[in-house]
């Protein structure tokens, strides 16, 4: 079905009133209500999403029920779409891994949270700290639902509270972007002042890495498709910047911006696009973060490129836990970092957004309101 035919029907649905008188619910309010969600009948392409009514669910012990106030999208919802991303995925789950906020309903046994409290959803709720749990089937969308609907129930361990700064579009741009650029940073070798961070264009993880990177103190530079972008990312603090596009040997550049050691940290997101460049760019103590894939065709290395490339260390960043997630909430209650948002639709608009975050023409998170 195409997009405008089903927003029409969107516009059909007599309910909107009814989620209105919700939004100040108490306890079992949700009785026989219906809620809007999308749905990915199969994966192949964005218009296999489909608009569906259902009822509001109920919370089970130990669970809450969210009513979802912004969801953000990543590269990764994306590939979930295409099905690059987790393949034995089933078919007809609600998308998205990013959401904020309001508590309407509790179940049984919950001590965490209580009716009105702002909370955004971690990315991997099965995921608490310590070693990664071994698949990604725990995280929304893949094995379970995900977020792009109107009500949610989640266990109360899947969610923690939104720094009171932070708007609920703001703080659904967090839970994978701005906890993986984290994760990234800090790890067993947290970035420091006297290092230089090489970033890789303009999308979500990209940017939380950028202005993490000049909170923490350090240097960074970035790289990017347009003399457009570039400008906006030198306002955002990079110290220098490279158009790949018109420069395809930016690695040599961005050793060469280090006087010839190169840099140190890698937020490597283009995977086979970028990887060869990467080897370049690092210094033999660097670290490359081998996070992206959004170049998948050829990636032209050869083993002794990858032998004699500039690092010490691949690492590996899934997301990260939730205590990871906990920690980045901290720091951000403490100093101001402003998550930089591209761009705001309404859930009648989602389709609008996804096609936005597949012409990768967006500079920071694209949001949906809901
Ligand atoms: N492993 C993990 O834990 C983890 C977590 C989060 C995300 N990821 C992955 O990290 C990547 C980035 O995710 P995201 O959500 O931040 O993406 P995003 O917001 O969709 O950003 C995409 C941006 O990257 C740049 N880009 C696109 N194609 C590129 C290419 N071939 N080479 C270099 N840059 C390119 C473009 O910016 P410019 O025009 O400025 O170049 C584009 O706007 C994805 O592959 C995603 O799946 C992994």
């Amino acid at each position: 079905m195409a997009t405008a035919s089903r927003q029409q029907q969107t516009l059909q649905l007599p309910i909107v009133a009814t989620f209105t008188a919700l939004s100040s619910s108490s306890i079992h309010r949700n009785e026989g209500m219906i809620m809007k969600v999308h749905r990915l009948d199969r994966r192949g392409q964005i218009d296999n999403l489909s608009l569906h009514e259902e009822p509001v669910p109920r919370p089970q012990r130990g669970e809450v029920l969210v009513r979802v106030r912004a969801v953000s999208l990543n590269y990764r919802d994306l590939a979930m779409v295409y099905g690059h991303y987790f393949p034995d995925a089933p078919d007809g789950l609600i998308p998205v891994s990013d959401a904020a906020g309001e508590v309407t309903e509790i179940g049984e046994g919950v001590t965490g949270f209580t009716v009105g409290d702002r909370v955004m959803g971690v990315f991997n709720p099965r995921w608490f700290g310590g070693d990664y749990p071994g698949t990604a089937a725990y995280e929304y969308g893949t094995a379970q639902d995900g977020w792009l609907t109107q009500y949610k129930t989640v266990s109360e361990e899947g969610l923690v509270a939104i720094p009171p700064s932070y708007s609920f579009e703001q703080a659904a741009t967090l839970p994978c972007a701005a906890v993986t650029a984290w994760t990234a940073l800090t790890g067993p070798q947290p970035v420091t002042a006297a290092d230089t961070v090489l970033t890789q264009g303009t999308g979500g993880v990209s940017l939380f890495a950028l202005q993490l990177s000049k909170l923490i103190g350090a240097r960074v530079i970035a790289t990017t498709s347009s003399p457009a972008k570039a400008e906006r990312l030198k306002m955002l603090g990079a110290d220098e910047v490279i158009d790949y596009t018109s420069n395809p040997q930016w690695g040599r550049t961005a050793k060469e911006l280090t006087g010839g050691r190169g840099v140190d940290r890698i937020i490597e997101v283009g995977g086979a696009a970028t990887f060869a460049q990467t080897l370049i760019a690092g210094s033999d103590r660097a670290e490359i973060d081998a996070i992206g894939f959004l170049g998948l065709k050829d990636w032209g290395v050869e083993y002794m490129d990858l032998f004699n490339g500039g690092f010490e260390t691949i690492r590996r960043i899934r997301v990260g836990s939730r205590q990871d997630t906990e920690s980045l909430l901290r720091l951000l209650a403490r100093h101001s970092l402003e998550p930089v948002i591209d761009s705001v639709y309404p859930f009648e608009q989602a389709f609008a957004a996804w096609h936005h975050l597949n012409a990768r023409a967006n500079f920071g998170k694209v949001v949906i309101t809901l």
